[in-house]
């Protein structure tokens, strides 16, 4: 069976992320998306709120499923035995930032990068981006499914709140 990790923050998960985890789905036999925690980082959603809004945007691809993971991701790759992850590629500032992980985490444990492009409606969607123009109120409904814009609409109308 072939497997790939799909890691990142995913703060929120958008649909660029969707996309190519789609796209992934259909080149594997699984695809695990690994919500990678950073503990110095504290995010607008909690692992635990990211990993249930994922599970609810991916219900639709069978063979994804979603994990968590705190440290070096080479180190995650060994416990489950998996060699090979996906990252989608937005544009060449992505490339220029991927190209050093991908070959760190060769050398550290053999594991292959492949990198996806992504859908060019999604080329300037990022989760900090699409957080940003939300809180100061613009519509990005065309970047998250129903579901995660309706909380993260929630979430900012709570921090306003405060
Ligand atoms: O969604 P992001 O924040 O761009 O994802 C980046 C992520 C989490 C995949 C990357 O920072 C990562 O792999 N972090 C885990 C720690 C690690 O292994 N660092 C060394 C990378 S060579």
């Amino acid at each position: 069976m072939t497997t790939a990790v799909c890691p990142g923050s995913f703060d929120p998960f958008t649909l660029g992320h969707h996309y190519v985890v789609e796209r992934a789905a259909a080149c594997f036999d699984e695809v695990v998306i690994t919500v990678v925690v950073n503990p110095n980082k504290r995010g607008m959603f909690s692992v635990d709120e990211r990993i249930e809004l994922i599970r609810a945007d991916c219900a639709d691809l069978p063979n994804v499923r979603v994990d968590r993971w705190t440290g070096l991701l080479v180190d995650y790759m060994r416990n489950e035995d998996i060699h090979t992850m996906v990252k989608g590629l937005r544009s060449a500032v992505d490339f220029d930032y991927e190209v050093p992980m991908a070959q760190m985490n060769r050398e550290l444990a053999d594991v292959e990068t492949i990198f996806l492009l992504t859908d060019p409606r999604f080329a300037h969607v990022s989760s900090s981006l699409v957080k940003e123009v939300a809180k100061l109120g613009g519509d990005v409904t065309p970047f998250l499914s129903a579901n995660t814009h309706r909380h993260l609409a929630a979430r900012i109308a709570g921090e306003r709140s405060i």
